[in-house]
């Protein structure tokens, strides 16, 4: 036993039917320190701290609290010895107050009856503790994001938390959000409670923590002293290899001859006057601000929503979808920005998954081919090397990387020509960012089109063969390779093309 250690879990291990979350994992948390625990998606770092709180019954393993040793954690033995959690996905109730929400499951009674009063007194007194301003019978669903996390924080407070353990806290927070629950955070610390915060964001780790450990793959990697740590040396340690390339090389493979995708003068959707071409073997990136107007060319090319005029061509013969299924039929593929609404079904096996756009196509008179579906997702699970025990494992049980790669395979195996990115790699880690370029390498070398709208320069310029860059809902430029440049992209982002003028 150590005395500095106010939480230790070790050589935890955690075995799930086909796959191995932790392998051997230990931590140790020093009292009042800000502990960073990183790792790419799928590391494990979810299962290792519900394994704290009893949330995981470890396969094996041990956890000690001040020293005391527990051979089985429950959610209230954890509460009990000091050990507060904010989950990924807080489970408070939109339609109760914030104080009923601090207290739910433990209200305050005064003999039989609950004493709101009293709750909201408690609660008052924990948000002023942390200087934030919520009203204690403000109902939860009218408050943003971020302060329904302050309330879980006070509500962690307000029980004597010593341990408050953040399962990345910012992801859903706006820039604004992520200040102000990094001052809460701060403060907590000064008072002498200890954090574990865990977040892909080597920004923000460097920004808070005393101390970094990484974990990949369910193993433990190192700790570091951040003081002492580089983000080069903790993107090796996260993903196991150097990565000196961001983006991968691609083979020379645009045939000019071919034209895969023509625009010709299409309005719609808002959008105004698009022309471009996409060759086979091509990647052409689509630039801009958030608003220009790039998703929604998207949608009318896949036929989600109508052109009022101008010429979509597809290898040279004029195509008019009507909906996203005869978009699919023709051989264009969408993989959408936000993936978990509307790119997998998460709630479905990769197998089901990847044969979705086929049925059709392997079926039968409505009998499905049963083995032509499992060859098929086979197939492509071992071409994009989908990490997975089985083709059964539902989607949602994926890390984010993963499940753009289940996207990919269905629309691999539904023989697209054109392949649609929205942000392809938006809340993606390092490593997984690396194979989803891969993959779009893959496609290009293969002779499809690809147009890939991006957000994020480093990618657009990385990856395109060319660039074209829209601002409201107009194209304000075009780049060949040559003239790539991150202050002319941004320059023709920024232009606001004026039609009176113009005209
Ligand atoms: N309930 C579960 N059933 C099966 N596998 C799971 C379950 N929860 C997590 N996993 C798997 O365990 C691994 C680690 O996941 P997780 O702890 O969520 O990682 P992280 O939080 O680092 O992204 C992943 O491969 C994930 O698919
Ligand atoms: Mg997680």
């Amino acid at each position: 036993m150590n005395e500095d250690y106010v939480l230790e879990l070790e050589h935890i291990r955690k075995e799930y039917p086909g796959v191995v979350a932790l392998k051997d994992v230990t931590l140790q948390l020093r009292r009042g320190e800000i502990l960073g625990l990183i790792g790419e998606n799928g590391a494990g770092k979810s299962t290792l701290i519900k394994c704290c709180s009893g949330a995981v019954i470890p396969t094996s393993g041990k956890i000690r609290i001040n020293g005391k040793e527990f051979d089985r954690m429950t959610p209230q033995l954890a509460a009990e010895n000091g050990i507060a959690i904010i989950y990924q996905e807080f489970n408070n109730v939109k339609e109760l107050s914030a104080a009923e929400n601090m207290f739910l499951g433990r209200p305050i009674r005064k003999g039989m009856v609950i004493d709101r009063k009293a709750m909201e007194e408690e609660a008052a007194k924990a948000f002023a503790q942390l200087r934030i301003k919520i009203n204690p019978r403000e109902l939860v669903k009218n408050l943003s994001v971020g302060y329904q996390q302050m309330i879980e924080i006070a509500k962690a407070i307000q029980q004597n938390a010593q341990v408050l353990i953040m399962d990345e806290p910012s992801a859903p927070l706006t820039n604004n959000e992520v200040e102000s629950m990094f001052e809460v955070v701060e403060l907590l610390r000064n008072r002498g409670v200890s954090i574990i915060y865990i977040s892909h964001r080597l920004e923000e780790i460097f920004h808070l923590s005393n101390r970094i450990e990484v974990i990949r793959d369910g193993e433990y990697v190192d700790t570091l002293i951040t003081k002492e740590a580089t983000v080069d040396q903790l993107i090796r340690m996260m993903v196991g290899r150097e990565m000196t390339q961001k983006f991968p090389p691609r083979k020379p493979c645009i045939d000019e001859s071919k034209v895969v995708l023509e625009l010709d003068d299409v309005c719609g959707n808002g959008d105004q006057h698009m022309s471009l071409k996409i060759h086979a073997g091509e990647v052409v990136g689509l630039g801009g601000l958030v608003g220009a107007g790039r998703t929604e060319l998207a949608q009318v090319i896949f036929g989600a929503k109508p052109k009022d005029s101008g010429r979509i061509l597809l290898n040279g013969k004029e195509i008019n979808p009507k909906s996203p299924r005869e978009a699919i039929d023709l051989g264009i593929a969408l993989v959408p920005e936000d993936r978990k609404r509307h790119g997998a079904l998460l709630g479905v096996s990769i197998k089901n998954n990847i044969n979705m756009p086929i049925y059709k196509r392997i079926s039968t008179a409505s009998v499905i081919s049963s083995g032509t579906e499992k060859a098929t997702a086979e197939k492509y699970r071992e071409e994009i090397q989908i990490k997975c025990p089985t083709i059964g494992q539902l989607v949602k049980n994926l890390s984010g990387g993963n499940q753009q790669k289940v996207i990919l395979g269905k629309w691999l195996a539904a023989d697209s020509q054109l392949i649609i990115f929205d942000e392809p790699t938006r809340g993606i880690d390092v490593g997984a960012k690396f194979e989803i370029y891969k993959l779009i390498n893959d496609l290009v070398e293969q002779g499809r089109a690809v147009l890939m709208i991006s957000s994020e320069m480093e990618e657009l310029i990385g990856m395109s063969d060319r660039i074209i860059v829209l601002a409201e809902r107009q194209m304000t430029g075009e780049l060949t390779k040559d003239q790539f440049d991150a202050d002319t992209i941004m320059a023709m982002a920024s232009a606001v093309v004026d039609q009176r003028n113009a005209g």
